[in-house]
Parts: structure tokens; C-alpha cells; sequence
């Protein structure tokens, strides 16, 4: 029977394969937070920077503007090119631009506008006089009618600022790659034990745990080194991988038990069963005429004895599969099998519809590899359980397929079906649909279990539907 769990396991575990790991999360932000900071810094200390030049801009300016107040001129020994002055008084504004060759050039009046406009109660401010300049810094001394205006150019400043600014940000870039690679690292490293955790119970959950024997992997050990969290995640969960695989030794070793028990038992009950039916039949054949109770008790121990000879053999077959006792492995023709299996249960059931379809395959027989006595179990029981669990009348159709790989048996039946309830415990053992019905057809609740440890045993599939009117076993077995 089919199981939706692992697929959806399976696409769950696709969609967090999608997700960013714990690693690249805090490299992340680890990078992020250092790009941050680290732009926060050469924010503050390019501004704090610029600052410092403009105050000494500043002073430089007073000098020049305390000068020209003297002077009446910029002309002389320590003034920069690019310096500006700019007279204004009654009859208007004149101003001049000491240029590379220490020449005076008159400014035009479009620039001075531009900087003699807009000025505050503070006496230094940036202007663009434009006419080719660029930004330039301003000191305004202003002096009864009159006021001087003089300027510096903050290209020098600006020039320093980018520069520095370019340097910093390249430092940042290589120092922010350097620190991703060695975080990435660091990170991988420390992280390393977890995800050999993550697969250790990746592997667990893979691992069939229902039953028999069970290895549980152990997460690999930490170094020295590890961080004190990791190493204890990794030794709780192998403490944890101990305690549950002792517990898995156990059960395994109880179910040993057990088998072995019922292997033992059912095998010592052979004899004195063969005893009871043996005297039962001597004592019929020895002519006698026996009280009706008498002969109705004598009948009794017969069929009784017989059915559980059947059981016993039942139990002994599961037990033995269970224990993982060797099928023979040969080839079976599976078209003669299933035909005579179907003549057989026509001959015991007369009052059932019995068809047979074998596969379309140019009178060649389907074989497989596997144990021919097994393989006809499963026929005679599902064909007994046809037979045993629907009403006479009841048309049974069995078929044989094979492809490549496969070789499938389908049994159907249009008899009343399986109640749904049922369904999910089919293959139990003991498991069995109305008591009162089954116990009067003498039946034990077996067989299937049988049937399904046989085609398991053979590596193939056992599936059943069911619903009033149509009921289908499928047995696959694999062609090699
Ligand atoms: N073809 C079928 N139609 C209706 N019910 C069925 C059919 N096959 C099986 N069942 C139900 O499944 C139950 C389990 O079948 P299973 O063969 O395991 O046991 P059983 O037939 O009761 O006993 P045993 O085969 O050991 O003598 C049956 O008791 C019956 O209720
Ligand atoms: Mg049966």
C-alpha cells in the first residue's frame, strides 16, 4: 500500500533546502553590519574632515580679508591664485580674481551678483560665482558705507575630501571582502558540526525503523576548538542516538524472542497434533459404532485438529520469512502457476465464476526469479480468500501482465468487499473482517499477512482496493 508521508517529508525538506542556511544568514549580517559601520565611520570622519579644512580656509580668509582692509589690494607675496576680491560701496560693486599668472582679472557682473547676493548674518558662506569657478569660499568685513568681500577657492578642500573619500572606500571594499571570506570561513567551520548532525538525522529519518534490526548513525564529534553550545547539541544528540538504539536492540531482541518462541512452538505442536488426527482417524476407522455425541465430539477433534495444523504451519512460515530464511531462487513460470492455482480453486469452489486471462505475450510464459512453492501461497490464498469471503455466484477474474521489469498478478472479485475500516490493517497479522463470518469458513486471519511477508520477501509489492462490488488484489514481482 502506497504512503504520502516521505513525498511530502521530501518536499519539505526541498523547500528548506531552498532557504538561506544559518551560515550565509549570519555572514550576512555580519558583512552588513560591517559595511554599515564602516560607512558610518568614513561618513563622520570625511565630514569631520572637511570641516576642519573649511575652519582653516576660514582663517586663512580673515587673514586675507584683514589684509585687503589695510591694503586696499590682494597683491603681494602669500596670496593663493584663484583668490577673489570684491569692493562694494556707494556707487556699486567691483570685484577682481588674482589668476594663475598672479594677474588681477576684472569679475563679471553676472558673478558679481552672485556673490554679492544672498548674504545672511553670517559672515562666511560657499558660493559658486560661476563663469568657470568653481565653489569658493567667502569672508564678508563690512566697514561704515563700505564692504569687502574676498573668497578662496574650496576646490583644494574638495579635492582632499574626494581623494581621501576614494581611498577609504576602496580600503572598506578590500577589508569588507577580506572580512566576508574570513567570516564565511569561521562560520563554515563552526557550523561545521551541525550540519553533520542535521545529516546523521537526515539519515535517521530515512532509515526503516518499523521493525528488525536497526542502526542508528551517530553525529561525528566536535574538535577541541568547537564552540562550548555546539559541542553540547552534538553530544546530547548522540546521547540520544545511544539511548534510543539500545532501546531498538531491545526490541529487536524481544521480537527474537518471540519469534523464536513461536518458530519453536509451532514446530513442537506439529507432532502432537499429527498424534491427535492420527488417533481421531484410527479410532473412525476401527468400525465402531459410537453414541451421537460421541461421533459429533470425534468430528470435532478432527476438524479442529486440522485447523489448527493449518495454523500452525501459517505461524510457522511467518516465523521462519521473519527470520530471514533463505527462498530459493529460481525461475518460476508464473502463466502455469497461476493457471492451475485458478483450476484448483474452481474445483473448490463450483459455485464461484472463475477466469482466468494470461498475459498477451506470443504463448511464451511469464517467469520470474523467485521461490515456486511461496509464490503458489500467495495464489492459493488469495483465491481461497475469493472464494471464502464472497457469496456463491461471485465472478473472480484473475490476470497476469508483465513489462520490462515486472510481473503482475491481479485478482478481482465482484463479491461484497472489504469494509474501509478494515483496509489500513489488511496485511496484519490476525487481522480478519466479521468474526462470526470468518470463524464459521474456519479462517485465522493469516493468510495476507503470509502473502504480504512472501512478495516483501521476493522485493515486490502487495496492493489492495476495495469497495462493494469490486475488489482487487495486485501482487508485483520483480523479473530478476
Ligand atoms: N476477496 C475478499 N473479499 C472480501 N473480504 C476479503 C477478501 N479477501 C480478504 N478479505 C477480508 O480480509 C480478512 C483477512 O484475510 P486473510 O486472508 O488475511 O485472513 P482469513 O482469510 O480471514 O484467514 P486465513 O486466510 O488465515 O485462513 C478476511 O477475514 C476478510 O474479512
Ligand atoms: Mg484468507
Amino acid at each position: 500500500m502506497t504512503n504520502s508521508q516521505p513525498i511530502t517529508n521530501a518536499a519539505e525538506a526541498q523547500t528548506r533546502k531552498h532557504r538561506w542556511s544559518l551560515r550565509t544568514r549570519i555572514v550576512a549580517i555580519l558583512a552588513f553590519t560591517v559595511i554599515l559601520l564602516s560607512g558610518t565611520i568614513a561618513a563622520i570622519g570625511l565630514t569631520s574632515l572637511r570641516a576642519s579644512l573649511v575652519q582653516q580656509l576660514d582663517g586663512g580668509l580673515r587673514a586675507l580679508s584683514a589684509r585687503v582692509m589695510v591694503t586696499g589690494s590682494m597683491d603681494g607675496p602669500g596670496v593663493s591664485t584663484g583668490a577673489i576680491q570684491v569692493h562694494i560701496d556707494a556707487t556699486g560693486a567691483k570685484g577682481v580674481l588674482l589668476d594663475e599668472d598672479f594677474t588681477t582679472k576684472q569679475l563679471s557682473s553676472d558673478q558679481l551678483t552672485a556673490i554679492t547676493t544672498g548674504w545672511s548674518d553670517s559672515p562666511t558662506r560657499d558660493i559658486v560665482p560661476g563663469g568657470g569657478l568653481g565653489n569658493y569660499r567667502f569672508h564678508l568685513e563690512q566697514r561704515g558705507g563700505t564692504a569687502m568681500i574676498v573668497g578662496l577657492p574650496l576646490a583644494s578642500v574638495e579635492q582632499t575630501i574626494s581623494s581621501l573619500g576614494l581611498t577609504m572606500a576602496l580600503v572598506a571594499i578590500a577589508g569588507c571582502l577580506v572580512f566576508g571570506m574570513l567570516a564565511a570561513w569561521f562560520v563554515r567551520h563552526q557550523l561545521l558540526p551541525l550540519e553533520k548532525v542535521a545529516d546523521a538525522a537526515e539519515g535517521i529519518a530515512e532509515t526503516p525503523l518499523e521493525r528488525g534490526e536497526v542502526q542508528l548513525q551517530r553525529a561525528e564529534e566536535p574538535g577541541p576548538n568547537a564552540a562550548g553550545e555546539v559541542t553540547r547539541l552534538v553530544s546530547g544528540f548522540n546521547s540520544m542516538i545511544d539511548q534510543v538504539t539500545d532501546a531498538f536492540h531491545a526490541r529487536h531482541d524481544s521480537e527474537e524472542k518471540v519469534r523464536r518462541f513461536v518458530s519453536d512452538a509451532s514446530h513442537e505442536l506439529r507432532t502432537p497434533l499429527a498424534s491427535i488426527r492420527g488417533y481421531s482417524e484410527l479410532t473412525r476407522r476401527m468400525g465402531i459404532e459410537l453414541p451421537k455425541d460421541a461421533e459429533y465430539a470425534l468430528g470435532r477433534i478432527e476438524s479442529e485438529s486440522v485447523r489448527m495444523t493449518d495454523l500452525v504451519e501459517d505461524l510457522l512460515l511467518l516465523a521462519r520469512i521473519d527470520e530471514g530464511q533463505e527462498l530459493t531462487s529460481q525461475p518460476v513460470d508464473l502463466t502455469t502457476l497461476v493457471s492451475d492455482a485458478v483450476n484448483d480453486a474452481a474445483v473448490a469452489g463450483p459455485h464461484h465464476q472463475w477466469l482466468f486471462e494470461p498475459a498477451e505475450h506470443d504463448g511464451e510464459p511469464v517467469t520470474v526469479a523467485g521461490d515456486p512453492a511461496r509464490l503458489q501461497q500467495v495464489l492459493v490464498n488469495l483465491l481461497a480468500n475469493a472464494r471464502i469471503h464472497t457469496p456463491e455466484g461471485t465472478k473472480v477474474s484473475v490476470s497476469l501482465e508483465e513489462d520490462e521489469n515486472w510481473a503482475t498478478i491481479h485478482v478481482h472479485d465482484n463479491g461484497p468487499g472489504i469494509p474501509a475500516e478494515q483496509l489500513p490493517k489488511l496485511f496484519e497479522r490476525f487481522a480478519r473482517g466479521d468474526t462470526s463470518r470468518t470463524r464459521a469458513t474456519g479462517s485465522t486471519g493469516l493468510g495476507l499477512a503470509i502473502i504480504d511477508a512472501i512478495v516483501g520477501a521476493h522485493r515486490g509489492e502487495l496492493r489492495v482496493t476495495s469497495e462493494p462490488g469490486d475488489t482487487s488484489f495486485t501482487v508485483r514481482i520483480p523479473k530478476s
